[in-house]
C-alpha cells in the first residue's frame, strides 16, 4: 500500500483534532440512549464511584441520552445520589430511542429539516465544562458517540442491550435479566398450558437475533422455538406438536421471538421501519403461530406477549456485576486515555475495542452452533424445514 494511503487507513475514524490529557480532566459526563434494559443504573453507580473515589474527577448527568446534550439539560451526579442504585431498574437519567442527532428535526426556512447536530452537541460538551463523555447504549448510540468522538471530544462507550446481538463483546448487560424474566414467564405458562391441555404461546423480543428465545426455551422447557436465524416451516412445527398429542403430552409450549418468521415468508411489525431509517416495531409473529397451531394441531392455543416486561424490573446479580464492572472500567479507560473506545467482555476480563470497529458485526444465533444442538437434542423443534 502507498506511503499516503496507509496513513489514511491507521487514521480512519480518528479525530482530527488534538485530545485533552487525561491528567487535565476534572469532569466527565455520562449519558444512556436507545431502549433501558436491566443494569444500566448499576453502570452509573460505578462511573460514579470510581470517577470520585479513584480519581478525583466530578460527574455530569445528561438527561434522556442525546436529546439532553441537544437541549443543554444536564444534573450533577455525586457519590451519594447513587447508594443502592445497583438493584434498581430503568435509569436514573432517562433514555430516549427516538430521534437521531445525525438525521435530526429542526425547524428551517421551509418547514422540517433533517440535519446533522452533532457540531451543536460538541459546542454544548464544551459550554458544559465537560471533558470527556461516557455514553451507554446500542449500535444507534455508538455512531453518534463516534461522529463526537472525530470532532474532538474524549469517548467511551458501553454495550448494552438486552437482545444481546453485539459481537465485540461475549455477553451485554440485560440480557441476563431478560432471560431470567422470559424463563420464569415459561414456567408460569407450564402450570397452565399443563392444566387446561393447551398450546401456549410465549413471544419475546430481541429484534433480529433470537438469543433470549433460544436461552429461555432451553431453561424453561420449550417444546417448540423459533429464531429469527432459523426461517421456519409451520408445517414440521405443527408436526411436533401432534407427535407430542400422539404420545400422551396434551399440552405444548412455544416460545417465538418477535424477529422470527416462517421460511419464504416475512417478519410481522406492530409498526413498519420509517423511509426515514427509523426501526420499525415487530410484533405479532407469537399471535400468528398460535393461530396456525390451533388450525393445524387440534389444540386450543393462547398467546401471551411478554414485551417491555423484559426490560424493567430488578437487574439479576449476573448483570448487576457485569454493568458495575464496564462503569469502573470506562472511568479507568479514559483515565488511561484509550479514548473512542468500547468496554467488552471477553472471557473474564473486561477490554477495549475501538468504536468504530466494534459496531460493525451484529451477534446473530449460529443455526448450526452448540447452543442450537443442544436445543435439538433435548427433543425441541426449531421448526427446521427439511
Ligand atoms: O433492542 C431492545 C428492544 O427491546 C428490542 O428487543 C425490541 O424490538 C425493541 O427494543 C423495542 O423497542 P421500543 O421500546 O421502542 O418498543
Amino acid at each position: 500500500m502507498p506511503a499516503k494511503a496507509k496513513k489514511k487507513a491507521a487514521t480512519r475514524g480518528r479525530p482530527a483534532t488534538k485530545m485533552p490529557a487525561p491528567k487535565d480532566i476534572k469532569n466527565i459526563a455520562i449519558l444512556t440512549g436507545g431502549g433501558d434494559c436491566p443494569g444500566l443504573n448499576a453502570v452509573i453507580r460505578g462511573v460514579v464511584r470510581a470517577a470520585v473515589n479513584v480519581h478525583g474527577w466530578e460527574v455530569t448527568g445528561i438527561l434522556d441520552g442525546f436529546d439532553g446534550l441537544i437541549e443543554g439539560r444536564t444534573r450533577k451526579i455525586t457519590s451519594r445520589d447513587v447508594r443502592g442504585l445497583q438493584a434498581r431498574g430503568g435509569t436514573i437519567l432517562g433514555t430516549s430511542n427516538r430521534g437521531n442527532p445525525l438525521n435530526y428535526p429542526v425547524e428551517g426556512e421551509n418547514g422540517v429539516e433533517y440535519r446533522d447536530v452533532t457540531g451543536t452537541i460538541v459546542s454544548n460538551i464544551r459550554e458544559l465544562g465537560i471533558d470527556a463523555l461516557i455514553a451507554v447504549g446500542g449500535d444507534g448510540t455508538m455512531k453518534i458517540t463516534q461522529a463526537i468522538f472525530e470532532k474532538g471530544v474524549p469517548v467511551m462507550g458501553v454495550p448494552k442491550t438486552i437482545d444481546n446481538d453485539l459481537k465485540a463483546t461475549d455477553v451485554t448487560f440485560g440480557f441476563n435479566s431478560a432471560v431470567s424474566t422470559a424463563t420464569e414467564a415459561l414456567d408460569r405458562l407450564h402450570t397452565t398450558a399443563e392444566s387446561h391441555h393447551r398450546v401456549l404461546v410465549l413471544e419475546v423480543m430481541g429484534r433480529d437475533s433470537g438469543w433470549i428465545a433460544l436461552e429461555a426455551g432451553i431453561a424453561g422447557g420449550a417444546d417448540v422455538i423459533l429464531i429469527p436465524e432459523i426461517p421456519f416451516d409451520i408445517g414440521k412445527v405443527c408436526a411436533h406438536i401432534r407427535g407430542r398429542k400422539k404420545t400422551g403430552s396434551r399440552f405444548s409450549i412455544a416460545v417465538v421471538a418477535e424477529g422470527a418468521f416462517p421460511a419464504g415468508g416475512k417478519k410481522i411489525y406492530e409498526k413498519e421501519p420509517g423511509s426515514d431509517g427509523t426501526p420499525g416495531r415487530l410484533g405479532g409473529m407469537g399471535q400468528w403461530v398460535s393461530e396456525q397451531i390451533a388450525l393445524c394441531a387440534n389444540f386450543e392455543t393462547r398467546t401471551a406477549v411478554l414485551g417491555h416486561m423484559q426490560r424493567g424490573g430488578t437487574p439479576t446479580t449476573y448483570d448487576r456485576i457485569l454493568a458495575t464492572r464496564f462503569g469502573v472500567e470506562a472511568v479507568n479507560n479514559i483515565a488511561l486515555g484509550n479514548y473512542g473506545n468500547l468496554v467488552c467482555l471477553k472471557g473474564t476480563e473486561i477490554v477495549c475495542k475501538k468504536i468504530s470497529e466494534a459496531i460493525e458485526n451484529i451477534n446473530l444465533v449460529d443455526p448450526e452452533g452448540q447452543l442450537v444442538k443442544t436445543a435439538e437434542a433435548l427433543g425441541i423443534t426449531m421448526g427446521r424445514p427439511a
